[in-house]
C-alpha cells in the first residue's frame, strides 16, 4: 500500500514493510530552525555555545541514520521500545530518522573532537499536545579527558575552577552521590577518575543552568534551584537527570552521564574518559521565552518571528488565542489492533498544525462481540487565524475517511 520509494533531501530511498515516515514529517527535514539566528531555538543554541568556550559547535549532520548508529552502537538492547515502528520513523528497515543526537557520538569522537556540542533535529512518534511534536531539537555535549595522571590533573584543575565560580553564585544544588551501587562506575574505570569525571560533568552543567536560568526564576532574590537525580541510559554509567525549579515546578532539563567505554573504543579513542549530556532545546526555550505551545516554533507568521532577535531572551506575547473546536471520532478497532501513534500521525498528516491536541477519551471492549471501540477527541485550533466550524468539519471528514481507508476501522 506504500509507494516503492521515498524522496528525502533530494535523494530516493527504497521503501519496505518498515517504512512509516509520513509526508508531514518528511517536509520538516530541511527546515533547520535551530540554525536561524533570530529564532528562539537558534538564539538558545548560540547562548549555550557561547557558554561552553573552547567547545567545537557542530551542526548540519544528516538526520538519516542506520538503526545501528542510533541504537546498537550505543548499547541499546534488541528489545528496547525505542526501536519499535510505533515509536520511531523508519525510511526502511536499514535507515531511520535519528531519535537523539547521541546517534552521532561515535563519529564525532572518531573525528578527534575532545570538547564538542552538536545540535540537530530529532524525530520521535508521540502524542499530540502542547509539548509534543514529532520533530524537536537536541544538543549533545561532551568532553574527553585522558585516563592518565595528566587527565586526573586536568580534571582536578577544571573542577577547582568551576567550584570556585559556583561558590559565589546564587544557586542551591540538591546533589546525589557521584557513584552508588545502583549507579555504578564502569568496571574498566578507576572509580576515582570516574568520580572526578562525574563531578566535572555536574559542575559544568550547574554552571550552564546558572547561565540560562540564574536571575530569571521569578523573584530574582530567590536562588536558582537545581536537582540531580540518578538515571539510566544504555550508553552512560553513572547516569543522571537534571531538573530546575522554575515558576513553582521542577522541570526535567536533560540527561547525562559518564560515557560507556565501548563508545570511545568504537570511536578508536581508548585510554580516555568522557562525559556527555543531551538536552532538549524546545523544552528550555518554551520556559525561557514563555512559548506556550510547541507548534509555535514552526510558525512562519511574522507576529511570531518578529518578536525575537539574535542574542536576546525575550518574553513571547501571544498575539491571538482563537477558540478551540473539539470533535470526537469513535470507531471499532480493526482485528490486528491499532497503535495510538498511528492515529496521531494520520491526524497530523491531514490536519497539520491545526491539530492542537488529540486525546483518547474512551475505550471499551464489547462483552459479546469482543470488539474494541475507541473514542479520540481532536481539538482543532489554528495558532494564526480563526477557524470556522465548516473548515473543522472538512478536516474531521478527512480524518474519518483516511482512518477507514488506511486502517480499515469501522466508524461508529
Ligand atoms: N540521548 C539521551 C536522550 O535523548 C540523552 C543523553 C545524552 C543521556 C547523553 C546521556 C548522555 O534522552
Amino acid at each position: 500500500s506504500h509507494p516503492e520509494t521515498v524522496q528525502l533531501l533530494g535523494k530516493e530511498y527504497p521503501s519496505d514493510s518498515h517504512t512509516n515516515i509520513t509526508p508531514t514529517v518528511a517536509e520538516k527535514l530541511n527546515r533547520n530552525l535551530y540554525l536561524q539566528s533570530a529564532h528562539p531555538l537558534g538564539i538558545l543554541r548560540s547562548l549555550i555555545e557561547s557558554h561552553f568556550t573552547d567547545f567545537a559547535a557542530l551542526s548540519g549532520l544528516s538526520p538519516l541514520v542506520t538503526p545501528g548508529k542510533n541504537f546498537d552502537d550505543l548499547g541499546f538492547p534488541l528489545d528496547h521500545p525505542g526501536r519499535a515502528l510505533s515509536d520511531s520513523y523508519y525510511i526502511n528497515r536499514d535507515l531511520m530518522l535519528r531519535t537523539h543526537t547521541s546517534a552521532h557520538e561515535v563519529e564525532v569522537y572518531a573525528r578527534g573532537e575532545r570538547r564538542w556540542l552538536l545540535s540537530a533535529d530529532v524525530y520521535r512518534r508521540d502524542e499530540i499536545d502542547a509539548s509534543h511534536y514529532p520533530v524537536f531539537h537536541q544538543m549533545e555535549g561532551a568532553r574527553v579527558f585522558p585516563a592518565s595522571a595528566a587527565g586526573v590533573e586536568e580534571l582536578e584543575d577544571s573542577n577547582a575552577r568551576l567550584s570556585e565560580h559556583l561558590s559565589k553564585a546564587h544557586i542551591v544544588i540538591e546533589d546525589v552521590p557521584h557513584i552508588t551501587p545502583s549507579n555504578p562506575a564502569q568496571p574498566t574505570h578507576d572509580p576515582r577518575t570516574s568520580s572526578l569525571v562525574a563531578q566535572n560533568l555536574k559542575l559544568s552543567l550547574n554552571s550552564l543552568m546558572l547561565a540560562l536560568f540564574g536571575g530569571r526564576a521569578g523573584a530574582s532574590e530567590d536562588p536558582l534551584r537545581v536537582r540531580w537525580i540518578e538515571a539510566y541510559f544504555p550508553f552512560t554509567s553513572p547516569s543522571y537527570e537534571v531538573e530546575v525549579f522554575f515558576h513553582g515546578k521542577w522541570l526535567e532539563i536533560l540527561g547525562c552521564g559518564v560515557v560507556q567505554q565501548q563508545t570511545l573504543d568504537r570511536a578508536n579513542v581508548p585510554n580516555n574518559v568522557s562525559w556527555a549530556f543531551g538536552l532538549g532545546l524546545e523544552r528550555i526555550a518554551m520556559i525561557l521565552f514563555s512559548i506556550p505551545d510547541i507548534r509555535l516554533f514552526w510558525s512562519q507568521d511574522p507576529r511570531f518571528l518578529s518578536q525575537f532577535a539574535e542574542g536576546q531572551i525575550t518574553t513571547f506575547k501571544p498575539y491571538s488565542k482563537h477558540p478551540p473546536c473539539y470533535k470526537d471520532v469513535s470507531f471499532w478497532v480493526p482485528d490486528g489492533g491499532l497503535h495510538d501513534n498511528d492515529v496521531f500521525d494520520l491526524v497530523r498528516d491531514i490536519v497539520g498544525d491545526v491539530a492542537e491536541d488529540v486525546k483518547l477519551i474512551d475505550s471499551f471492549t464489547h462483552p459479546k462481540t469482543n470488539r474494541t471501540s475507541r473514542c479520540y477527541r481532536i481539538n482543532y485550533r489554528s495558532m494564526d487565524r480563526s477557524l470556522s466550524n465548516e473548515e473543522a468539519n472538512v478536516y474531521q471528514a478527512g480524518v474519518l475517511s483516511r482512518l477507514q481507508e488506511k486502517f480499515g476501522v469501522e466508524i461508529r
